[in-house]
């Protein structure tokens, strides 16, 4: 699949496109994993970024917990530094466009190439574990929606984690399968597995930071500093060392890492120490709880003026509107091509 030719034609006005689900509450996995990458993106490409309401009502929800939790996440966005002076931020359902490309792609998106994907396996399993039956046919075509939500923005590259390369995958074929039935108008959307933080649980340190696992696992990003450190404080760790056949414990090293994510407190130092059996694990435990103090409380600051200001909703509706000139540019160019008319 070459990346079509370009012309003046081909211009975008969106490099770099990713998308969050409006889940309760950030943590810091989330944050050094995904968010600071995405805002460290906005120096060198032009950005656009959403927060996906459609994408959560394929797993069971409450209205009511939706609404409130896509106004959350962006202010959670502008607090971590999503600057709207620079990027876009929408919410998906504002930009009306995103199911219009859905149901067009879905009609080149072949039955059989969604039911290989494993994120559907793996919720349609959760779903059931959880004691439920129905999974609904939206969760079966989700990753047509999240192939729209790309290509709607004509977007070159997607900071993805891993766990996506499937669903970009399909996009780009999808979008490959469009330019040569129907004249080319997407690029070939390139996933950007920047190297991030891999930040793990702290109680149990070979399980990837998730919410699910259960409230000692995590550090919520905007977590009032008692709890954070009493969480740090009981943070797993080792006793005399690492285990066999490696340099350091999944606990320690653990800790190690987010100190140095952080970009504070002198992780390489501290890992000198620990290979010379000298390192003090209440030293190494202070030095990460100080520094995620200072950046959770930094954070909580800036979410609550963001929260409280009288401008929040409507930034939320003008931003998204924004973002839609976009969407709408290239849906002018889809309609003719599918043959559909033009209002
Ligand atoms: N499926 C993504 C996830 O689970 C979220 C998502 C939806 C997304 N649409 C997207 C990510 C578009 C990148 C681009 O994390």
């Amino acid at each position: 699949m070459a990346e079509p030719e370009t012309d003046s034609s081909m211009e975008s006005q969106v490099d770099v496109l990713s998308c969050v689900q409006p889940t309760a509450q950030l943590h810091i996995g989330n944050y050094f994993g995904a968010v600071a990458n995405w805002v460290a993106l906005q120096d060198q490409y032009r950005c656009a970024y959403g927060i996906v309401d459609l994408h959560a009502m394929t797993m069971p929800y409450e209205a009511e917990d939706l609404r409130r939790n896509s106004r959350a996440m962006f202010a959670d966005l502008m607090a971590c530094g999503i600057d709207p002076e620079r990027s876009d931020l929408f919410v998906q359902s504002l930009v009306p466009e995103h199911t219009e490309l859905y149901w067009i792609l879905g009609s080149l998106c072949a039955y059989g190439d969604l039911s290989r994907m494993t994120q559907f396996k793996d919720k349609s399993a959760l779903i059931g574990e959880r004691g439920g039956k129905f999974v609904s046919a939206g969760l079966f075509t989700y990753p047509v929606l999240q192939a729209a939500d790309i290509l709607v923005y004509r977007s070159k590259f997607v900071p993805v984690g891993k766990d996506q390369e499937q669903h970009l995958e399909l996009t780009r074929g999808l979008a490959h399968r469009f330019n040569e039935r129907f004249g080319t108008v997407f690029h070939l959307p390139k996933p950007l597995f920047t190297e991030t933080p891999k930040v793990m649980s702290l109680a149990d340190p070979t399980k990837k930071m998730s919410k699910s696992l259960g409230e000692k696992h995590y550090v919520g990003l905007f977590e009032e500093e008692a709890s954070l450190r009493a969480k740090v404080k009981t943070a797993v760790t080792d006793s005399g060392g690492p285990p066999q056949g490696m340099e350091v414990s999944p606990g320690v090293g653990n800790l190690l890492e987010i100190l140095k994510a952080s970009g504070r407190g002198d992780a390489a130092q501290m890992l000198e120490e620990y290979k010379a059996g000298t390192l003090k694990y209440s030293l190494l435990k202070g030095s990460v709880a100080d520094t995620l103090v200072e950046l959770t409380s930094g954070l909580r600051e800036r979410r609550r003026e963001i929260l409280e200001s009288a401008d929040l909703d409507r930034a939320v509706v003008d931003l998204s509107a924004r973002a839609r000139t976009h969407a709408i540019a290239t849906m002018e160019r889809v309609r003719p091509a599918v043959g559909i008319p033009m209002e």
